[in-house]
C-alpha cells in the first residue's frame, strides 16, 4: 500500500476493507462511541492537546475523521479543517452533522483513504492530525509520513492518535476472564477485525516504530497517553454502573498518562510531531 499511487480520476473514490467496514456503523457510531462515557473521557483528553496545538485562523488537513465530532469542535474555535475519511457512510453522517451546525463552520468533508493523500498534492496546512486509531487501518505509515511532509508546512504540527500495542488494562481484563487470545491480540503486530461482519486488518505499530516511519521529516515533541486509567470503549457497561470508580479513574487519567510505560501501554497513544524544516 502506498500514497505514491496513480492519480484517481476525477469523481473516483478508491475502496478500503476499512472504510467497507465502517460504513457499515456509521449511523451507530456516535451513539455507541462518540458519545458514550469512555468516548467522552478519552476525546476530551485528546481535545485538551489539539487546543493547544492549533490556533484560531489555522487550516489544518484531519485523517480518519470518522463523523467529524473533531472537526467540528476545531471549527467551532476558529480553525479551518479539510476533513478525509475512507468510509462513504461516516462522511455522510458527519456532512449531515454539519449541515445541522447553527453557525457557517469552516470544514470540508471529503472521502478520501489516507493512502491517497498525494491527491491533495499542491495544498498546504499549518497542520495534520488523526484520532482514534483509523492510522491503525494502514499497513504503511511511512508513505503517510511523505504525504504528510508535502502536506504540512515546515515547524507545522502533527497530532496522531493510535491504538497501542500493549493495553495494560485490556491484557489484565481478558486474562482475569480467562480470554487469552483477545488479551495478546495486539502483541504480534496485527489483527482482523471484524465490524457487523466486514473483516479488515489492523496494526499495531509500537511508539519506536511509529517515530522511525516519521523521523526524515518529523521531529516527536511529546508522548501521551489516551485511556491509561480510563479503560477501554467496550467497558462502557461497567462504567455506566460504576460511576463513582469511574470518576475516580478519570482524576487518575492525567497522572498516569504522562508516565514513563504507562503513557504507551493505554488504550490509546497520542503522539506530537513538528515538521522539520529543509
Ligand atoms: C475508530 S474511527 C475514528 C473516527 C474519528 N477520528 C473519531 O475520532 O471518532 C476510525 C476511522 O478511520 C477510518 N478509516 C479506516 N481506514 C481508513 C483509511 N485507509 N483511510 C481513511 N480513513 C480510514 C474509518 O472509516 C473510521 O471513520
Amino acid at each position: 500500500m502506498s500514497t505514491s499511487r496513480a492519480a484517481l480520476p476525477l469523481g473516483d473514490v478508491p475502496g478500503s476493507a476499512a472504510g467497507a467496514a465502517f460504513d457499515r456503523i456509521a449511523v451507530d457510531y456516535d451513539r455507541v462511541f462518540t458519545d458514550s462515557l469512555i468516548g467522552r473521557a478519552q476525546r476530551e483528553a485528546v481535545w485538551k492537546v489539539l487546543l493547544s496545538t492549533f490556533h484560531r485562523n489555522d487550516k489544518v488537513l484531519e485523517l480518519n475523521c470518522g463523523t467529524g465530532e473533531d472537526a467540528l469542535f476545531l471549527a467551532g474555535n476558529g480553525i479551518s479543517v479539510f476533513a478525509c475519511d475512507a468510509s462513504r457512510e461516516m462522511i455522510a453522517r458527519a456532512e449531515q452533522r454539519l449541515r445541522h451546525e447553527p453557525q457557517q463552520s469552516s470544514v470540508v468533508f471529503r472521502q478520501l483513504p489516507t493512502e491517497f493523500l498525494g491527491e491533495l498534492s499542491g495544498m498546504q496546512f499549518d497542520g495534520a492530525f488523526s484520532n482514534f486509531s483509523g492510522l491503525n487501518c494502514t499497513d504503511d505509515l511511512g508513505a503517510v509520513a511523505s504525504s504528510l511532509a508535502s502536506l504540512v508546512r515546515p515547524n507545522g504540527r502533527v497530532v496522531l492518535c493510535l491504538s497501542t500495542r500493549y493495553s495494560l488494562i485490556e491484557i489484565f481484563y481478558y486474562l482475569a476472564l480467562g480470554q487469552w487470545k483477545k488479551a495478546s491480540r495486539r502483541w504480534k503486530g496485527y489483527s482482523e477485525a471484524k465490524l457487523d461482519g466486514a473483516k479488515f486488518t489492523v496494526y499495531y505499530p509500537t511508539v519506536r516504530q511509529i517515530r522511525r516511519y516519521f523521523r526524515d521529516d518529523f521531529r516527536l515533541y511529546s508522548c501521551t497517553g489516551i485511556g491509561v486509567a480510563v479503560p477501554p470503549s467496550y467497558l462502557e457497561m461497567w462504567a455506566r454502573k460504576h460511576s463513582f470508580l469511574f470518576g475516580l479513574l478519570r482524576r487518575l487519567e492525567g497522572f498516569f498518562s504522562t508516565l514513563p510505560i504507562f503513557r504507551s501501554t493505554g488504550d490509546h497513544v497520542l503522539l506530537c510531531f513538528e515538521r522539520i524544516p529543509r
